[in-house]
């Protein structure tokens, strides 16, 4: 089985701040770091470093090239990856002195996607594939009409939410990766509803799509026909929450592809994703196989 990652890379700017930056001020930041970054190319170096054969595709322009050599680095196939004059994708992150984030995007390379780079990359793949996309990048729905037609399964993270979401080919899906604000977005709830609530909203409504709603400090939670079940973080030192639920997306799907059973494929994603939350930074911090597997 071989998966792909169809979606965004970006080089993350971090800035360490005090507080969060408030209309009209100007602050200084402690330190800069520029490193890898992207849900999507996150996702696909979560999916490699948990083992699984991983190809990524998207956009970037010669600025990002440090990015395909870190996720070759990983074992990930990057062919599909498209070049062009451009900017590659950025992410200018916040990061306080609590460990709370604040994230500002500049799409780049990643609004660029041609429908022959969609057929291209896809011609590639086929039934017992997956492929698995997030919200960063142009034609997501011409992605996921495309890969239904070759039989693909389709896992998306509707991340980050806006209202092009609700366009989207929804039933297409296979799975949803949501937090709590894309999974009550999605299940038309208030954004403070309670987690089991959202997850039985969203198994109601989308009941040919299994559920994953990731919760923070709360763990996860998986739905879908009757089957319920819930996952528990590992309590470890806060450093920076980004790329969390990226690292619980690819080792979720990886434990659920080694025929692990959900309950175990959820408390290996949410221990992966607790040890990415301890270290700083986004593709960087995710862990290996061996720091997570038993
Ligand atoms: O999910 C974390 C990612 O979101 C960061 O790496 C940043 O690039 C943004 O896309």
């Amino acid at each position: 089985m071989k998966i792909l990652v169809f979606g965004s890379l970006n080089i993350d700017l971090i800035f360490s701040v005090d507080h969060i930056v408030r209309p009209g001020e100007t602050i200084s930041s402690s330190a800069l770091e520029r490193s890898a970054g992207g849900k999507g190319a996150n996702q696909a170096a979560s999916l490699a470093k948990a083992g699984m054969d991983v190809y990524m595709a998207g956009k970037i322009g010669s600025d990002g090239k440090f990015l395909l050599e870190l996720l070759e680095s990983y074992g990930v196939h990057t062919d599909h990856v498209a070049q062009y004059e451009g900017a590659t994708g950025q992410a200018l992150i916040q990061l306080d002195k609590n460990r709370q984030n604040a994230i500002v995007l500049f799409s780049g390379g990643n609004a660029r996607i041609t429908d022959d780079e969609i057929n291209g990359a896809l011609s590639q793949f086929g039934s017992g594939d997956i492929v698995v996309l997030q919200n960063e990048i142009n034609r997501t729905a011409e992605v996921m009409r495309c890969a239904k037609k070759r039989g693909l399964k389709i896992y998306l993270n509707p991340s980050p939410y806006d209202e092009g979401i609700a366009k989207l080919p929804l039933n297409l899906a296979d799975a949803f990766f949501v937090n709590e604000i894309e999974g009550a977005a999605l299940a038309d709830l208030p954004p403070e509803t309670a987690f089991p609530t959202i997850r039985e909203r969203l198994v109601k409504k989308f009941p040919h799509v299994e559920i994953i709603l990731t919760a923070g400090k709360d763990g996860a939670f998986y739905g879908f026909n009757a089957v319920r079940e819930k996952g528990n973080i590992i309590d470890l030192p806060v450093a920076d929450t980004t790329a969390a639920g990226d690292t619980f997306t690819g080792y979720f799907i990886a434990a659920r592809a080694r025929d692990l059973p959900i309950q175990e494929a959820l408390t290996i994603a949410c221990k992966a994703a607790s040890i990415a939350v301890s270290r700083k930074g986004a593709m960087a911090s995710i862990p290996f196989a061996e720091e997570v597997f038993d």
